[in-house]
């Protein structure tokens, strides 16, 4: 296969960052790209040049000089395009979180192992070096088997005027839930959540999560959508994972970087998805890459796991039930 050959459902704030990313790539082409905004699409095709550039999802996802879909539209929408792209013959990235319903994940799932094409599930946080880092340290025996972990991710509070159309758990957390179950390398027992809402909103502002794994790990998730837009901070997570032979950990909110001008300071994103001399650097440029070149060479992902995400998905909706209930969950076996 000469160049891996793509198309892109959706071009919001995320969706146009994978159409930057994907360009940048050279053994990439972004074929066509759909969305139903008329003008993101011409945005599209002055700025990258796209030719076939779709309102319809149908017509991206028939299309057959198609290799690989981009699905990154709305959270709880991801099902429909998922499953027609995969029974069209395609390999699918589909953005976090992959669903919002348990039920779906398996779906999903099922439905690429039917269909024999790779569905990939968009948990960049596994090609950031820093996380991969930790990963390399648990396997290696610097880190060792996680005894404990815990894990913060916070973001500037303007944001949650759009992203408060999900549960905070699968907004936020979803990351942290994957790389706690990718550390420690088995599934979550019990669950038990709070979340504080500081509007009058159904998704919390702060969500704390404790989680049991079945190798006795235990994990401390919090999310919030709490930093001050004035503080400048873009970015301010955190994660300490003590294993049986060392302890890793990193802070982000104070990332070497501040830009002082007349507005204030900034501490920007350097690590997820930036353009800088005319080529994107980061998280989603990676997880892209190694995506490409699995497809190409046709070889398994193996930093990648759809199963994961399913169970993921299944952490996070046990999140939702314990806040609902105050109560703690205990999960059931794996289903597939
Ligand atoms: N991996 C990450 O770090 C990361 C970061 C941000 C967002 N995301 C995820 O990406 C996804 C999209 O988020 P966003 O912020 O870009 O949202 P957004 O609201 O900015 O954009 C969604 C876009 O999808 C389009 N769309 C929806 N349904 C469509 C359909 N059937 N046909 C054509 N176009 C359709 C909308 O017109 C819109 O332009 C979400 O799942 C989100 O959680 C992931």
């Amino acid at each position: 296969m000469d160049k891996v050959k793509v198309g892109i459902l959706g071009l919001g704030r995320w969706g146009m960052n994978h159409l930057e990313a994907f360009c940048s790539l050279g053994q990439v082409e972004v074929v066509a790209v759909c969305d139903k905004s008329p003008e993101k699409l011409e945005l599209a095709g002055q700025k990258y040049r796209i030719k076939q550039l779709y309102s319809n999802e149908d017509d991206l996802i028939l299309n057959d000089d198609i290799d690989l879909i981009s699905v990154v539209t709305f959270e709880s929408q991801h099902l429909e395009p998922t499953l027609k792209a995969l029974r069209s013959g395609k390999h699918v990235l589909v953005e976090k979180p992959v669903t919002t319903r348990p039920e779906e994940a398996r779906e999903m799932q099922a439905a690429a192992a039917d269909s024999g094409k790779l569905l990939l599930p968009g948990h960049l946080l596994r090609f950031d070096p820093r996380y991969a880092a930790i990963k390399e340290a648990i396997q290696s025996g610097k880190v060792g088997t996680p005894v404990s972990m815990y894990m913060k991710r916070a973001r500037e509070n303007f944001l949650f005027d759009t992203f408060k159309r999900v549960h905070t758990v699968y907004e936020l957390m979803i990351h942290d839930i994957d790389l706690a179950i990718w550390y420690a390398g088995c599934r979550v027992k019990k669950v038990k959540a709070y979340g504080r809402t500081v509007s009058d909103s159904s998704s919390p502002e702060v969500l704390w999560a404790n989680l049991e794994f079945e190798n006795g790990a235990i994990a401390v998730l919090h999310s919030n959508w709490m930093t001050p837009d004035a503080a400048g901070i873009e970015i301010a997570d955190a994660i300490e994972v003590i294993g049986q032979s060392g302890t890793a950990h990193f802070e982000s909110s104070l990332s070497g970087l501040h830009i002082w001008d007349g507005g204030g300071r900034l501490t920007p994103d350097m690590n997820i998805h930036v353009n800088l001399h005319g080529q994107t650097i980061g998280s989603l440029r990676e997880q892209l890459t190694y995506i490409c070149r699995c497809i190409a060479q046709g070889e398994e992902p193996s930093v990648i796991s759809f199963a994961d995400a399913v169970h993921g998905v299944e952490v996070a909706d046990a999140i939702v039930t314990s806040c609902e209930k105050g109560q703690e969950i205990v999960l059931g076996e794996a289903m597939l």
